[in-house]
């Protein structure tokens, strides 16, 4: 059912996730006027803060993480607001919530945005107190689970009080424009996709790399390590849109139908094909940063890189390995996709200087957008050894070819369709499980060799492994 939302509650309200992203991209919103003319927004946590305090905080926030020239409807939006303290391990609170809440005239979106310990007895204050009806859809922030049995447990909970098609998962990669610009590449193009495939691709190499380290999420990141926490969301999801065959048309059960068709392709990752590492002390532009240990203020075995190189077994991409690749404390924040095609098949060039380099597509997903495509030229000139060739960029910046919107965040795009009730960018309960079967088979590797990180220092490119890893196939990672 199509309806709007005239109340947004969110939970975890005062948290970090709320003051740098949530409250802004709803501000943001609202100054465009995207959000109903009468939406109320309830915040909700434990903190013991009234309306006022909470509208104050929510001015911080919006000072400290809204760019100037985009609070302009911030008055507005500021009278929007109002708080109601929970607990919500404490079923009787859920009543004056609801109080709070009121009746809606169109429909109520929730978002949960706390510790997912939390989902289960939140769901069931919810379903108590009357705040789960038909008009109200939820959305839960990561992460689901810790595994595909944890992670079951959260989605039944969740089922037995909402149907799947008023659930919205969030992978907030799905909301970053850059992101889903990958499919207006695929499928808004003719000359990519006769050339998507085994035949012509040699192999993909998709890096998320970051330049900080544990920062203020001691206790979640030490539990989780990098393979939980980017490649079993993020990572696969961007592999998912690479591999996937074209959809029927952009909807929410015809893209999801396609994507984890792909998950389920993945093959199990022998631990060979995995590393992980931890970083130690080192730079980063210059500036010394401590080791994670250091940092943790313990030793830990978690690990803050991994690289591992995938497989999907189906007609479209036997025999072509997908590069992953993330860590923590490397030396620049980027996220790219190389698509790197196989060399033709024979070259009519001999003279010196004539050697063909296979294409290469990069694809930039931040800091900044850039496509490049990497074409074999002729080198001008009359040399008189034949045609000299070089392989030139052919470059768009997708910055200098929209001026005008700016940056958004990548919430923006998924509060207005958790409000609208557009579940395209949100993963399926499918997605989700077919994800952690296939992190769970590594980590279960893992476990089985005991296998412990390697170490890397701060501002490399993680440990040595890595680059063997890649390098044993003939394949340098892009830099
Ligand atoms: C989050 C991870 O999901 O994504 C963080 O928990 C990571 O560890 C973040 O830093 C990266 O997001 P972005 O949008 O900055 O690439």
């Amino acid at each position: 059912t199509k309806f709007t939302s005239d109340r947004l509650l969110l939970f975890g309200a005062t948290g970090d996730l709320s003051r740098r992203m949530l409250l802004p991209s709803l501000c943001a919103l609202d100054a465009e006027d995207l959000l109903d003319p009468q939406i109320e927004i309830i915040g909700t946590a434990r903190s013991d803060m009234d309306d006022l305090g909470f509208r104050n905080f929510a001015r911080e926030s919006l000072e400290q993480f809204l760019p100037a020239n985009r609070r302009g409807g911030m008055a507005t939006f500021l009278n929007r607001l109002s708080y109601q303290q929970l607990d919500a391990n404490d079923l009787s609170g859920f009543d004056a919530l609801a109080n709070k809440v009121g009746t809606p005239q169109e429909g109520l979106s929730i978002f949960l945005s706390t510790a997912p310990s939390l989902f289960e007895p939140t769901i069931h204050g919810l379903s108590s107190s009357g705040l789960a009806g038909e008009r109200v859809r939820i959305g839960l922030e990561k992460p689901l689970g810790i595994d595909l049995a944890s992670s079951k447990v959260i989605n039944d909970a969740v089922s037995a009080a909402f149907p799947e098609d008023r659930i919205y998962r969030i992978d907030h990669y799905l909301g970053k424009e850059t992101v889903q610009n990958l499919l207006a590449l695929r499928f808004a193009n003719l000359m990519f996709e006769p050339l998507w495939n085994a035949a012509h691709i040699d192999h993909v190499q998709i890096t998320v790399s970051e330049t900080v380290g544990l920062e203020s999420r001691v206790a979640y990141y030490d539990d989780s390590g990098a393979l939980r926490d980017m490649v079993q969301n993020h990572m696969l999801q961007l592999l998912a849109l690479v591999a996937m065959e074209p959809p029927v048309s952009y909807d929410a059960t015809n893209v999801r139908d396609e994507k984890v068709k792909v998950l389920r392709a993945l093959r199990a990752v022998k631990t060979g094909e995995t590393v992980t590492g931890q970083y130690r002390a080192g730079a980063i532009g210059g500036q010394a940063v401590p080791g994670y240990d250091e940092e943790l203020g313990k030793d830990s075995d978690t690990e803050t890189f991994v690289a591992i190189k995938a497989h999907i077994d189906n007609w479209r991409w036997q025999g072509v390995p997908f590069y992953l690749r993330t860590g923590k404390r490397l030396p620049r924040r980027t996220t790219e996709i190389i698509v790197q095609f196989r060399p033709v098949p024979h070259s009519i060039f001999t003279g010196r200087g004539a050697k063909t380099v296979a294409n290469r597509l990069v694809i930039g997903i931040q800091p900044s957008e850039n496509i490049t495509l990497s074409l074999m030229a002729k080198v001008p000139g009359l040399d008189r050894e034949g045609i000299g060739l070089r392989s030139i960029p052919l470059e768009i910046s997708m910055a200098d070819a929209f001026a005008g919107p700016q940056r958004r965040i990548a919430y923006e795009r998924l509060l207005l369709d958790l409000i609208e009730g557009d579940q395209t960018l949100f993963v399926r309960r499918d997605e989700v499980e077919a994800q952690w079967e296939w992190i769970d088979a590594i980590r279960a590797g893992w476990e089985e060799q005991q296998l412990e990180p390697k170490t890397y220092t701060a501002g490399s490119w993680g440990p040595s492994a890595a680059i063997a890893l890649a390098e044993r196939d003939g394949v340098t990672w892009h830099e």
